[in-house]
């Protein structure tokens, strides 16, 4: 059976393509979840894709994780820096995170060098734009076989 993983986005993910374009590219996160479904198909992985803007929604689907999906792909945006709930919801379910920004957060302010979910991360990948996506769910791929 296909593994299945829980794509999740956080906050103003989904202005991808008007916001900021220079720091987060032209890509939209249509184009991301295109991306990650082909690259899902490629690997046998079932991909389930979402996006929110509210952290109490980002934790239920979380915690709802752990009976519905073998790993969890996730772009905290900025609760990366800001949330222990949600630190606290990957930990509580055990399943292998990978973590990824589409912009180098260590090149930028030092508020955003920190991010509570990489404690509770297999692995980090930043800096690669959309591709982070793609290389991310090669290495949960690997990580689940
Ligand atoms: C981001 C980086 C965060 O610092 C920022 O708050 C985002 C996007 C990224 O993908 O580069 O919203 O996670």
């Amino acid at each position: 059976m296909a593994k299945r993983i829980l794509v999740l986005n956080g906050p103003n993910l989904n202005m991808l393509g008007t916001r900021e374009p220079g720091i987060y590219g032209a890509h939209t996160l249509g184009d991301v979840q295109a991306l990650c479904e082909t690259t899902g198909q490629e690997l046998g992985l079932s991909i389930d894709f979402r996006q929110s803007n509210h952290e109490g929604e980002l934790v239920t689907w979380i915690q709802e994780a752990q009976s519905s999906a073998d790993a969890i792909l996730i772009n905290p945006a900025a609760y990366s820096h800001t949330s222990v709930a949600i630190h606290d919801a990957l930990k509580a379910v055990g399943l292998p995170v990978a973590e990824v920004h589409l912009s180098n957060i260590h090149q930028r302010e030092p508020f955003r060098h920190h991010s509570y979910v990489s404690a509770v991360a297999v692995g980090v990948i930043c800096g690669f734009g959309i591709a982070g996506y793609r290389l991310s769910l090669m290495a949960l791929a690997e990580k689940l076989s």
